[in-house]
């Protein structure tokens, strides 16, 4: 696979680390990260754990108990961070399957189960879909690669071996098996990084879908969400600071407000703590004076991507209307 459009992530993102032994991430002393051995002194527990990797987040002190239950929980929830780069140490299949069930016990909409993990053990399945995304070398690198699938196959096989209508063939029932697979993909990763494992999503599969179902023998009505990269992490990786809460967190309902500038505070403290490495296409947009979130992400989906993503969908059977 040759011609490639550019991916919404990989090394066409500033923000990923370029694969070189001086990446300022392997050092970041802000947060316990689990499963990486952390030195002995100096770093930060319980309550003040958590509050400082939410602070470094959210750039907002909160107000956290020393008493709260479940203090180390939050802090590996807040702590998280996709990573990259994996020691080249296997993950037991025993284990990879307890992940999987861990996983599988999210919650399902209506009961339904709608979601399924695709284990890529096959060298050769695996290349099929990283030919796809040469950009991408972690997919190849990492000791598991995974696939989480919704699977709208079930519901109407039960509907008409029951001999009942199904009258719901529309965009929600797409909706739910594809919500059903990201939340399954979520427990995972939560699942994963409780035992020291480090992930990362890709949905750069979704780039080529036909190659990933041809590779994956998808069957009809379903539909890949993202794969994901699982090893156990080389080193400690970075957390991203994400817009503020009083952005994304509405009290009763969205009222009048500055988003616009709320975005731009956002990209200045972003850029203080977590500076660009360089600038997606210069070429095309110049070199910016000053280069943030809103800046990159501009750039990013000003390039078509993915555009018959749902065609493809279509063509597995679903109706998206
Ligand atoms: C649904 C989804 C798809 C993603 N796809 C990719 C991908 O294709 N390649 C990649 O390197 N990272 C991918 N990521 C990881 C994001 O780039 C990452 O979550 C984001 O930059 C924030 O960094 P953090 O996870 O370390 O906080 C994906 C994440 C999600 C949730």
């Amino acid at each position: 696979m040759s011609t490639l459009v550019n991916h919404g992530n990989a090394m066409s993102d500033p923000m990923v680390p370029a694969p070189t032994a001086s990446d300022p991430s392997a050092s970041d002393p802000a947060v316990s990260q689990p499963g990486v051995p952390e030195p002995a002194a100096s770093v930060p527990t319980g309550a003040t754990a958590l509050r400082q990797a939410l602070a470094e987040r959210f750039g907002e002190e909160l107000k956290i108990e020393e008493a709260l239950p479940g203090l180390e929980a939050l802090t590996r929830i807040a702590g998280h961070r996709s990573h990259r780069r994996f020691l080249p140490r296997p993950i037991e299949p025993d284990l990879l399957r307890l992940l999987c069930a861990c996983a599988l016990s999210a919650p399902s909409k209506s009961d339904l189960q709608q979601a399924d993990i695709v284990i890529v053990r096959e060298t050769a399945i695996r290349q099929a879909i990283v030919d796809t995304i040469p950009d991408m070398p972690w997919i190849m690198d990492a000791p598991a690669f995974l696939v989480f699938v919704g699977n709208g196959a079930r519901l109407p096989m039960m509907s008409k071996r029951r001999d009942k209508p199904f009258p719901n063939d529309h965009l929600d029932a797409f909706f739910n098996a594809s919500v059903d697979g990201a939340i399954v993909m979520t427990t995972f990763i939560q699942a994963a990084t409780s035992i020291g494992l480090g992930t990362c999503p890709i949905s750069a599969i979704r780039d080529y879908p036909r190659i990933v179902a041809k590779a994956l023998n998808l069957p009809p009505r379903t539909v890949p969400i993202a794969g994901l990269c699982v090893g156990w992490p080389e080193q400690a990786g970075e957390i991203t600071p994400r817009l503020s809460l009083s952005t994304t967190v509405i009290e009763n309902h969205y009222g009048e407000r500055d988003v616009i500038a709320e975005i731009e505070a956002y990209d200045r403290r972003r850029a203080a703590l977590r500076p660009y490495r360089r600038q997606r296409r210069i070429e095309r947009w110049g070199e910016a004076s000053f280069y943030g979130w809103s800046q990159d992400k501009a750039r990013q989906y000003a390039e078509p991507t993915r555009t018959d993503f749902g065609t493809f969908v279509r063509e597995q059977g679903f109706r998206l209307d």
